[in-house]
């Protein structure tokens, strides 16, 4: 067992900086989701962890030892990669024992060892196997056993699902997640896959240039997105993002583009010029309503299976409307959609950050200040 702290670790390779003061307090038993897109420093952090990567700066403890110039075999943490590099030659059972033979543990023990991993991972089976006669997601498991067999304080692992096809990478998904459930060993886990991140983190931390843009459960980056980056990240269809006025009318604070006037829950109070934002809307929050804030021509209809995904011009802008299929919309007609004051999100237009009324109705400012902790 173990927590993990990452204290504003930074990593330069050459002139280009691939981590930027990265700040994480990983909870002991926790499952903590690396995200981001390709070449955002994910493998880097993870490297430097598992000390396979010496940082620039800053400081990896590991319960309370800093363990940032450690040797990676002097940590007790255990990693498994997106390749799984067995030994071609020896058995399952003797590539699950390996990280054992190495530390010269008895003969016994490591059988012992070796059939309780196997047994949890459903390889009792496949013991005397070499690892060229066995599936892909068998031959991930092995490497998961491997990196399980030693008991470590926590396991890194790095796209450990992403040379497996679809559908063993939504089963060998499931079997990490109760693999987690059992065991409550620290899991730091890499990927660019959001619905892997969305379905097995307790936390997701999201990466972008370097930088941690946010951290928190899947339903606070989902609900609450910090920037207009872990928006568009989140979700798919992607939310839809848009530049927009905040005005003061009648008292109350609008939402308004080409073909779009909400009202929001918010009296107009100091405002008296329209504030440029991003607005953003998730497509599954628009629904077509003829009395709907926004309106619309349908530019197309696009079949997802059981919905559908309309796409209204606005004139300026282009919104995804996802409705339950069939909507009996057609392509060219004049629609209203109707948008919850609630599920808007306003962003500002120069930073991107999320922007937030201190106390809905009570007339005080835009918080411009959105990187202070989220009320
Ligand atoms: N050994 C290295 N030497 C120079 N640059 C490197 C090295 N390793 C990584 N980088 C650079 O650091 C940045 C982050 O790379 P990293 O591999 O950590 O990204 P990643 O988030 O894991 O991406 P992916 O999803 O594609 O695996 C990239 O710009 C990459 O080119
Ligand atoms: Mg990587």
């Amino acid at each position: 067992m173990a927590r993990l702290r990452i204290e504003k670790v930074s990593k330069t390779f050459g002139a280009s900086m691939a981590v930027r003061e990265v700040e994480l307090d990983i909870a002991d038993g926790e499952f903590m989701v690396l995200l981001g897109p390709s070449g955002c420093g994910k493998s880097t952090l993870l490297r430097m962890v598992a000390g396979l990567e010496e940082p620039s700066s800053g400081r990896i403890l590991l319960d309370d030892s800093d363990i940032t110039h450690l040797a990676p075999q002097r940590r007790d943490l255990a990693m498994v990669f997106q390749s799984y590099a067995l030994y071609p030659h020896l058995t399952v059972a003797k590539n699950i024992g390996f990280p054992l033979r190495a530390r010269r543990t008895p003969r016994a023990a490591i059988a012992r060892r070796v059939a309780e991993v196997a047994a949890v991972l459903g390889l009792g089976e496949l013991l005397e196997r070499k690892p060229a006669n066995l599936s892909g997601g068998q031959r991930q498991r092995v490497a998961l056993a491997r990196a399980m067999v030693r008991d470590p304080g926590a396991f890194l692992m790095d796209e450990p699902l992403s040379n497996l096809d679809a559908k063993l990478r939504s089963a060998t998904r499931a079997e990490l997640i109760t693999l987690h459930r059992t065991l409550r060993t620290t899991f730091l886990y890499v990927t660019h896959d959001q619905v892997e991140a969305m379905t097995m983190a307790d936390r997701i931390a999201l990466l972008n240039d370097g930088r941690v843009e946010q951290v928190g459960t899947p339903a606070e980056l989902y609900d609450r997105p910090n920037s207009t980056f872990v928006a568009g990240f989140l979700g798919a269809p992607p939310m839809n993002l848009f530049p927009a006025t905040v005005t003061p009318r009648d008292g109350r604070l609008h939402l308004i583009a080409t073909g779009v006037d909400i009202v929001l829950p918010y009296a107009a109070g100091a405002e008296t010029e329209p504030l440029a934002v991003t607005a953003g809307i998730r497509p599954e929050r628009l629904r077509p309503d003829p009395a709907g804030a926004i309106t619309g021509r349908v530019e197309m209809v696009e079949n997802l299976g059981s919905e559908e995904l309309l796409h209204l011009g606005t004139g300026e802008h282009t919104l995804g409307v996802r409705v339950p299929r069939p909507a009996g919309v057609a392509t060219g007609e004049l629609l209203g959609v109707h948008a919850d004051p609630a599920d808007v999100h306003l962003f500002d237009a120069a930073t991107g950050l999320r922007l937030r009324w201190r106390e809905p109705d009570s007339g005080a400012p835009i918080d411009r200040d959105a990187r202070v902790a989220v009320a």
